[in-house]
């Protein structure tokens, strides 16, 4: 693992989990799932928290200045903090509201803007740069289950994350596409219960 730090007193390593929360509510549904995951999280790991939305992030550039393997040339910003967080952690969590079968517009700006953190060049090929690292995807969308399997719906949103982790390497352990979501609905126990498992799972060697 990457950065582990240790237990006290017991010398026992104890994982960094990182969650980054891409939705705008701090109490929406997106914000309550990632809650109740890293409740969970924080008995065995130590978790850091960021809300996206609150970070300024310039979008990409798209001058490729990074590759291979440098630091985004543009002013230091919210992204050149979130990359340094995620190459530090040895668990991801992502969240994000399902927005047109995708995950939303600041969440993309961020991955767009740390590529050389998921991929390195080795030759003239890109290769996972965060391998042994795991992560979970979590979404959430106004539709109704089944149509939130559809691609075009919070299916989409999870793709479209896994594309970013799948590069980069990760172990994906588990996701959630909760489906019917609305601001003020509570969370059922099945949603906590995913939760719960996929956080045994992430707790397992
Ligand atoms: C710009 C925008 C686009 C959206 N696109 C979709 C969509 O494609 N499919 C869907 O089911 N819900 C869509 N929704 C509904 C959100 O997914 C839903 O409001 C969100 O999951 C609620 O999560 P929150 O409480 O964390 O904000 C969209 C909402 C917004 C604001």
């Amino acid at each position: 693992m990457t950065g582990q730090l240790h237990e006290p007193g017991t010398g026992a390593p104890r994982p960094r989990a990182l969650i980054l929360n891409g939705g705008p509510h701090k109490n929406g549904s997106t914000a309550a799932i990632l809650r109740s995951i890293r409740a969970r999280l924080e008995t065995f790991s130590a978790v850091d928290w960021v809300d996206v939305y609150d970070l300024d992030i310039r979008p990409c550039r798209g001058c490729l200045a990074c590759r291979p393997d440098k630091r985004c040339v543009l002013p230091e910003d919210g992204a050149h903090l979130v990359a340094e967080k995620i190459r530090a952690a040895d668990i991801v969590v992502i969240g994000s509201p399902t927005y047109w079968g995708n995950m939303t517009g600041p969440l993309k700006t961020l991955f767009d803007r740390t590529v050389p953190v998921f991929e390195r060049i080795d030759g003239r090929f890109p290769e996972p740069a965060c391998r042994g690292k795991k992560a979970v995807i979590v979404t959430t969308c106004a539709a109704p289950f089944p149509l939130n399997l559809l691609s075009s719906q919070g299916a989409g949103c999870v793709r479209a994350i896994r594309t970013v982790l799948d590069g980069g390497g990760f172990t994906i352990v588990g996701t959630i596409n909760h489906s019917g979501a609305s601001q003020r609905a509570a969370l059922g126990g099945p949603v906590h219960r995913k939760a719960a498992g996929l956080c045994r799972a992430l707790a397992a060697v």
